[in-house]
């Protein structure tokens, strides 16, 4: 079964055309980074704008590279819940165009259950359920338990900001440029982790959530003192210090809940899966606790169409399906899903 999958809740116009939920057959993504960076995060009406400008052309390129044309198509999945309402709307209306045009059935897909979807369809058979998923990106960061595809429970979240939110606050804080995961996970490997004696907070509280604004604050705070002092502040330094404060707290809630819940694998996923001291420091942990942890390619941690392409046939084999009213909403709970199918 070929779907297409749409994806469109940020700033990536993402197209992907998967085989049976698993062969991904091409992953075209147009990223606007370029458009967003001056304004040192992402603007939403500039992100629906430059959707509609790409949304045709992503999606034939799709088709071209997958080798496939639009009467091949067997159904469309669609980004329609969680992320830049307008934004969201684009990939939708092309969906739903399609659908009706084609004559195949659409599928409305939550964008965080995509990025939960993305270690299976990297992993396969290989990625065991039950298992515990940390979900980090720049507008979440969650703690599910995932029974099955398709099957979640929420354990924990991040009760401020997102993890990666900090990442994009600081480095614009440091003038350093957006998205800010990428360059201070960089910088982080020139500079010394423990130059500054950050905050991890909330990584001793009975529970799975997270709290990562005051990381951020006190990140903010340690640089306005050391300017004041006169002093030169060694970026590298603060990018390694706040890093490792960061996945420390990641790292050791989600080994603490795979623990308690008595499981041996996690995955991890979304665009702060990519981050390289949170990978090294996950892998240690699997070295010394017996851990399998997961993590997909890196052009599937960030936002892409092939996740949605590959749970939509999930959805359809578990006999989910929506219809032509599949409406677009900016915030939506995992488990809201259900208003989706008929
Ligand atoms: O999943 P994603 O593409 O979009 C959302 O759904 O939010 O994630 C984007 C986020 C941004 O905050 C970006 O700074 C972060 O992922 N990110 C990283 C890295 N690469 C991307 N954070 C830390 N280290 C990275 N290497
Ligand atoms: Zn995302």
């Amino acid at each position: 079964m070929l779907i297409l999958g749409i994806e469109t809740s940020c700033d990536d116009t993402s197209a992907a055309v998967v085989e049976d939920g698993l062969h991904i057959r091409s992953n075209v993504i147009s990223s606007q980074i370029k458009e967003h960076s001056a304004f040192g995060g992402i603007v939403p009406e500039i992100a629906a704008r430059k959707h509609v400008e790409s949304i045709g052309v992503i999606i034939e390129k799709a088709l071209d590279e997958a080798g496939v044309s639009y009467q091949d198509l067997d159904a469309i999945g669609v980004t329609a819940r969680h992320g830049l309402l307008r934004s969201i709307v684009v990939g939708a209306a092309a969906a739903k165009s399609l659908a009706y045009s084609l004559d195949i059935p659409l599928v409305g897909i939550h964008h965080i259950e995509g990025h939960i979807y993305s270690n299976c369809l990297e992993h396969g058979d290989k990625l065991a359920f039950p298992h515990i998923c940390l979900t980090v990106s720049g507008g979440h960061t969650l703690l599910l338990l995932v029974r099955a595809i398709n099957h979640y429970e929420l354990i924990g979240r991040t009760l401020d900001d997102a993890a990666g939110e900090v990442f994009d606050k600081i480095s614009k804080y440091l003038g350093l440029g957006f998205p800010g995961g990428p360059v201070i996970d960089r910088l982080a490997a020139e500079g010394r982790s423990d130059a500054f004696d950050f905050p991890r907070p909330m990584l001793n509280t009975d529970n799975n959530d997270f709290s990562f604004s005051g990381l951020k604050t006190a990140v903010i705070r340690a640089i306005e003192k050391a300017q004041r002092g006169g002093h030169d502040v060694s970026t590298p330094d603060v990018a390694a210090s706040f890093q490792a404060a960061a996945v420390d707290v990641l790292v050791t809630k989600t080994v603490r809940a795979a623990r308690a819940h008595g499981l041996s694998t996690i995955s991890v996923c979304g665009g702060v899966a990519a981050n390289k001291g949170l990978r090294k420091a996950f892998e240690a942990q699997s070295q010394t606790e017996g851990l399998s942890v997961f993590y997909p390619r890196l052009s599937l941690c960030t936002d892409n169409g092939a996740m949605i392409a590959g749970l939509a046939y999930h959805k359809l084999q578990d006999g989910m399906q929506s219809d032509l009213r599949l409406d677009a909403h900016a915030n939506a709970p995992l488990g809201a899903l259900k208003v989706l199918y008929k």
